[in-house]
């Protein structure tokens, strides 16, 4: 099969589209044949080296997939060759056939495509697993989403405004990229270049009350910001470290104000911890899609033979929302 493949670790230069054989299903497991995929951030990490695959899982890039199942592996139940399914896969979606768990699955409903499927699994429950299982974000409650126009982040607006209607949302964005923010609902939004230290903002948007919940990718150079803006019995949850891994944290301060700060990882969860996700996912969310109140949001959508292009696009922080690889027609 087709699938692109990694010549050592680095740049853009090491992406190249050849050949390998396609994977069978384990125990538990089903063959999907992929009509498309989306590009994740990790994707770019892992093209450099630094966010090996967990054990088990292929060495091909790719995070979620959206196709039809080929093939039904040993001890799977519910599940028929044919259905056009959705899912969270640990690595191999850049390919044209991809392993998933049948417990990852979701039935794509009939008004989505394909491309928007593959924008769905690693982005949204990403963002409803952090904002909404872990963060505990309810209605009239108030969040700050990071990173304006990125895949995470754009799913988590979404999400919010489906789910909690009634909860201020607080976004930090490039300049670029504040207007769409705008346009998909934020109540405030903040130039992150401008403004790095957004907690005056906030404190002041939300009254010196300081907000409920923070989904955080910036890291170290956001703890003061993000703990200065949480209000009481506030939650952040790290969802990554672009800025860095180290910084100073005033315990008294948290102490006093009852807040937690919590570390979050989708991809190396165990299978059963991602299956029960993927089905509170699929009770709560999911219907939100299959009545278009959510529409994935996609810059643009490229064949698997320009995944160099799709890349560079993330890359460059170009795209709003997130970016497609079409694996078949
Ligand atoms: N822990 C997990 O389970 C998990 C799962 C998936 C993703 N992640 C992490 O979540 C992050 C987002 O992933 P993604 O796939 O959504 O990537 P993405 O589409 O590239 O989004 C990242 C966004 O970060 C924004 N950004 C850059 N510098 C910033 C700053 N100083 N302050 C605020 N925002 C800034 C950019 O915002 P603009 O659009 O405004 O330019 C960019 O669009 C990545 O760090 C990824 O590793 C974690």
């Amino acid at each position: 099969m087709k699938a692109v493949l990694l010549e050592g670790f680095g740049g853009l230069e090491v992406l190249k589209v050849g050949e390998v054989a396609v994977p069978q299903p384990g125990e538990g497991q089903v063959l999907v044949k992929v009509m498309a995929t989306s590009i994740n951030r990790p994707d770019l990490v892992q093209r450099e080296g630094k966010y090996p695959p967990p054990p088990g899982d292929s060495e091909i890039l790719g995070l979620e997939v959206a196709g039809v199942i080929e093939e039904v592996g040993p001890g799977v139940t519910g599940w028929q060759k044919g259905e056009r399914v959705m899912s969270l896969v640990g690595g191999g979606a850049y390919a044209e056939y991809a392993v998933a768990y049948a417990s990852h699955l979701m039935r794509i409903p009939e008004s989505m495509s394909f491309e928007e499927a593959a924008c769905v699994c690693e982005s949204y429950i990403t963002a409803f697993l952090n904002v909404f299982m872990i963060g505990g974000l309810k209605d009239n409650n108030t969040v700050i989403l990071h990173g304006g126009g990125g895949g995470v982040n754009t799913a988590g607006l979404q999400l919010c405004k489906a789910l909690v209607p009634a909860t201020k949302i607080i976004v930090t964005a490039a300049p670029e990229k504040i207007e769409r923010v705008k346009e998909l609902g934020a109540d405030l939004v903040v130039n992150f270049r401008e403004t790095p230290d957004f907690s005056e903002v906030v404190k002041e948007f939300t009254n010196k009350k300081g907000v409920d919940v923070i989904l955080d990718h910036v890291g170290a150079k956001y703890l003061a910001p993000n703990m200065n803006s949480l209000g009481y019995a506030g939650r952040l949850v790290i969802i990554g470290i672009v800025s860095g891994i180290k910084a100073e944290l005033n315990l008294a301060l948290m102490m006093v104000k009852r807040q937690q700060i919590i570390g979050s990882v989708l991809r190396s969860r165990p299978v059963k911890d991602k299956g029960e996700i993927v089905a509170e996912f699929t009770k709560t969310a999911l219907p939100k899609f299959a009545d278009r109140t959510i529409v994935p949001i996609i810059e643009k959508v490229f064949p698997l033979d320009q995944v160099v292009e799709a890349h560079r696009m993330m890359e460059e922080d170009r795209h709003f929302g997130k970016i497609v690889l079409k694996v078949a027609s």
